[in-house]
């Protein structure tokens, strides 16, 4: 049981700082709920799950730190394999990309090319690529290879935008000659206040803005947030904008907040899980547990937990 208490709150904020030291074996413990497994059937089987429960997903296969070309090759057949799985068991599923996974930070041209043949074999199985966006470092070649292939005629795919940083409302209005998929989200990585918000309100704030410029601009957009303040505003931008069900979506991760998913759902709304696979599982669990509002709980709970007597794990 977690008990909400200011000295408990000291303690999740302590521990932010030093999860990296917490040993690996917790983390994967404490972190399982986020990730559907290691493999591609664990990720068809959460998947097929959440279809059930009429929500799409979206499939990521982990793997964001390729030190060569061979890596980011198998980080992109590992996305075909997806592809095929998804149309073979019928499920109501996209996947999402990280352009680093494929290779950007070893050379453009290659994190090109891989991504076009993602794009291409999605297209060719009638599916939808989203390319997730990384640190602020890498948004310039992002929307740059978005657009390239945009403007060569591959409508099947989407990109996302962080209300985070300071260049995404100019970043909206660049975008909207093509008809953009984004989904707009806060932004996980910190960065400096030269280039983002760094205020939490001020972040919020921006999210809003963005999300009235890009329903203005014409954009298809997936809201991809937990936080209720901003669901809220969202819900109200969508009716002023008079956007029906099917010309927007909701986003969540898996293992967060799933009672407001499902509260999303029962009002109509198109909800998609982001699901993440594979044995690239610390660095996404970490930065997960980071935004962990009570994470000292689950940290405790795992180490202590396991002590006390007739507790089954
Ligand atoms: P916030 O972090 O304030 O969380 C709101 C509330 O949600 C919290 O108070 C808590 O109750 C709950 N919550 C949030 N995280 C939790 C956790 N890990 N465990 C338990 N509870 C939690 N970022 C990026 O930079 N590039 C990207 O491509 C993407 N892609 C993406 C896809 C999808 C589908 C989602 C939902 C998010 C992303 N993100 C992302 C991450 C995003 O930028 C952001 O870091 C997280 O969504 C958390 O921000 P919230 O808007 O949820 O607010």
């Amino acid at each position: 049981m977690y008990v909400d208490s200011p000295a408990l709150a000291l303690l999740d904020r302590a521990l932010v700082r030093v999860l990296p030291a917490v040993p690996k074996p917790v983390v994967r413990r404490i972190s399982s709920r986020y990730i559907a497994g290691t493999t591609l059937a664990d990720a068809c089987r959460v998947v097929a799950g959440l279809n059930a429960e009429g929500k799409l997903a979206t499939v990521d296969v982990l793997g964001e730190e390729i030190a060569n070309p061979d890596e980011a090759a198998t980080i992109t057949q590992a996305y075909l394999d997806a592809l095929e799985a998804i149309e073979r068991n019928g499920l109501d599923a996209n996947v999402s990309v990280k352009l680093t996974g494929l290779g950007l930070e070893l050379d453009v041209d290659l994190a090109r090319r891989n991504l076009s043949t993602v794009v291409e074999a999605a297209g060719a199985r009638g599916n939808f690529v989203r390319i997730d966006m990384e640190d602020s470092t890498t948004v310039g070649d992002t929307l740059a290879l978005y657009r390239e292939l945009r403007l060569a005629g591959r409508d099947n795919v989407g990109v996302v935008l962080q209300s985070r940083l300071h260049r995404t409302i100019d970043d909206v209005r660049a975008l909207a000659d093509l008809e953009p998929s984004v989904r707009l989200c806060k932004g996980i990585y910190l960065e400096p206040a030269s280039v983002a918000h760094t205020d939490y309100e001020e972040i919020r704030a921006a999210f809003v803005r963005a999300l009235d410029e890009l329903l203005r601009s014409g954009a298809y957009v997936a809201i991809a947030t937990h936080d209720t303040f901003l669901l809220e505003h969202a819900k109200r931008l969508l009716r002023e904008h008079g956007r029906t069900p099917d010309r927007y979506e909701f986003q969540m991760l898996l293992g967060v907040r799933p009672d407001l998913g499902d509260a999303l759902v029962r009002d109509g709304h198109r909800l998609r899980i982001y699901v993440p696979f594979g044995t690239h599982w610390y660095e996404y669990s970490l930065r997960r547990l980071q935004e962990n509002p009570k994470i000292a709980g689950y940290v405790a709970a795992d180490t202590f937990g396991r002590f006390l007597p007739g507790r089954s794990r």
